[in-house]
């Protein structure tokens, strides 16, 4: 709390307004007390100006392109860490000691499988199933198999189910892959890394050893750190709206799946991937810049655009620079590549991309290092998922333990008809 105060005229009344700051970043307007004294709502669909919450895990300033977790910026953290040691900073709110990752990455380990009933929950799906509808569904299943984990007030049984969470979802995700190819699950190996480990899930085969290459999952393993936790977005505040009313964690995450699954969130990579696609050559890009532009089509630049940032967002410049590493690891020569690079370029030149501070999100560039992997495009947005998880699971967490935390029930204005009598149908 500062000891600013902003006041609003209502008419003849004056209301004051406390100002709350946070460490960095906007102030806001405290209007906790606005309907209680003013009878008045405020209107924010949307929430472009509505802080929803009180969090420590991330921040960002969308207009300078910063993104910080717990106050190390995503550029160090992608360089020079590892997806678990950033999974356990965004849970524990510090860097852990050598032993501590040590710990926590053998803990994660410890709760890779899953509970073989599972395995028959699969076969109730079509072979065709988009693996986000699986996941939707088995996620929200396991808590109809951890029982044991769902007690909300434990901190015990909520540190297990975050645990729980985080180490299951490559196995699920794997499984959700294999399921849609015909091939047998395979079991985790915990000898390897937690991305290596679903690397192997994913494409190895009960007939022949599966070796990790180090490079793929170097990247891979970045691209999780790219996308463990990115503040009040679409699907984190679905998990924490769902949390508000004392729902199960593993409910909870299944929610935010779900809201990730649209294509103006999560589902954004493989709709970028699948443009790229569809442009193919350079020579088309002129076309497709003039749709994304043209106010009667609705096509966008899938990969462009984001609600906060107004800047590059620097998760992409990392997926850039990890692009090239990859094809050149692997040795693969995409052409989709060079199509992106140059989409990239001439919409950055654009005087409609520049006025509406439109720049490159995440999911730009991360569906040509996936698809070199072997992912399908269906598989991309899995992938946020599991990665996501752990950003999902801090921030539930974050919220279960703050002595504050209400049930989430936001109002509206209506605009529907007033109080009329009821005509029984014969007389309509
Ligand atoms: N292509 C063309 N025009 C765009 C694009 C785009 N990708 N994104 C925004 N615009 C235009 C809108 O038409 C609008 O124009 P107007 O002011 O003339 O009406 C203006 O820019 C503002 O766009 P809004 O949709 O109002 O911005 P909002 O903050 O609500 O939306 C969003 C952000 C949903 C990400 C949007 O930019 C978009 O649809 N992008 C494409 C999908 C995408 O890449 N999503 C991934 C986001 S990142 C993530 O979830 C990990």
């Amino acid at each position: 709390m500062t000891n600013k105060v902003a006041t609003l005229n209502l008419g003849d009344q004056q209301v004051e307004l406390p100002v709350i700051s946070g460490t960095v970043g906007p102030d806001v307007l405290d209007i906790r007390k606005l309907y209680g004294q003013t009878d008045c709502f405020t209107f924010d669909p949307g929430f472009t100006s509505t802080a929803s919450c009180e969090s420590q895990l991330t921040y960002i300033d969308g207009d300078q392109g910063v993104l910080l977790h717990r106050g190390y910026s995503i550029e160090e953290l992608s360089e020079q860490s590892s997806f678990m040691e950033v999974s356990y900073l965004l849970l524990n709110g510090e860097l852990p000691s050598k032993q501590e990752l040590s710990d926590f990455s053998y803990t994660i380990s410890r709760h890779t499988m899953l509970h073989e009933q599972l395995s028959t929950f699969y076969r109730g799906f079509r072979r065709d199933a988009h693996p986000m509808a699986i996941m939707c569904g088995v996620v929200g299943a396991l808590s109809a198999f951890y029982h044991d984990s769902t007690d909300i007030a434990d901190p015990v049984q909520r540190k297990i189910a975050s645990h729980r969470l985080i180490a299951k979802m490559p196995t699920i995700a794997a499984m959700a892959y294999k399921y849609s190819v015909g091939q047998p699950f395979i079991y985790p190996d915990n000898k390897l890394s937690y991305t290596g480990n679903f690397l192997r899930m994913t494409f190895g085969v009960p007939a022949e050893e599966y070796e990790v290459i180090p490079a793929v999952e170097k990247a891979l393993d970045r691209i999780f750190i790219l996308h463990a936790d990115h503040e009040q977005n679409a699907s984190t505040s679905t998990v924490r709206l769902a949390g508000s009313s004392g729902a199960n964690p593993f409910a909870c995450i299944a929610a935010g799946i779900a809201c990730l699954w649209g294509p103006a969130h999560g589902g954004a990579n493989e709709a970028a991937l699948n443009m790229l696609r569809e442009i193919g050559t350079p020579d088309k890009i002129p076309h497709y810049i003039a749709r994304a532009k043209d106010k009667n089509d609705p096509f966008r630049l899938m990969g462009f655009g984001h609600r906060v940032y107004k800047n590059y967002d620097p998760r992409a410049t990392v997926m850039q620079k990890t692009v090239r590493e990859v094809l050149a690891a692997l040795k693969v020569n995409d052409p989709i590549f060079e199509v992106a690079m140059q989409l990239e370029e001439m919409a950055l030149n654009d005087p409609y991309f520049i006025e509406k501070k439109l720049f490159p999100n995440v999911d730009f560039y991360s569906g040509i290092i996936l698809s070199a992997i072997g992912f399908p495009t269906t598989m991309f947005t899995v992938l946020f998922a599991l990665a996501r998880t752990v950003g999902w699971v801090a921030q539930w967490n974050e919220m279960i333990s703050d002595p504050g935390q209400k049930i989430g029930r936001p109002r509206q204005l209506y605009t529907g008809p007033t109080a009329r009598t009821y005509l029984p149908v014969e007389k309509r």
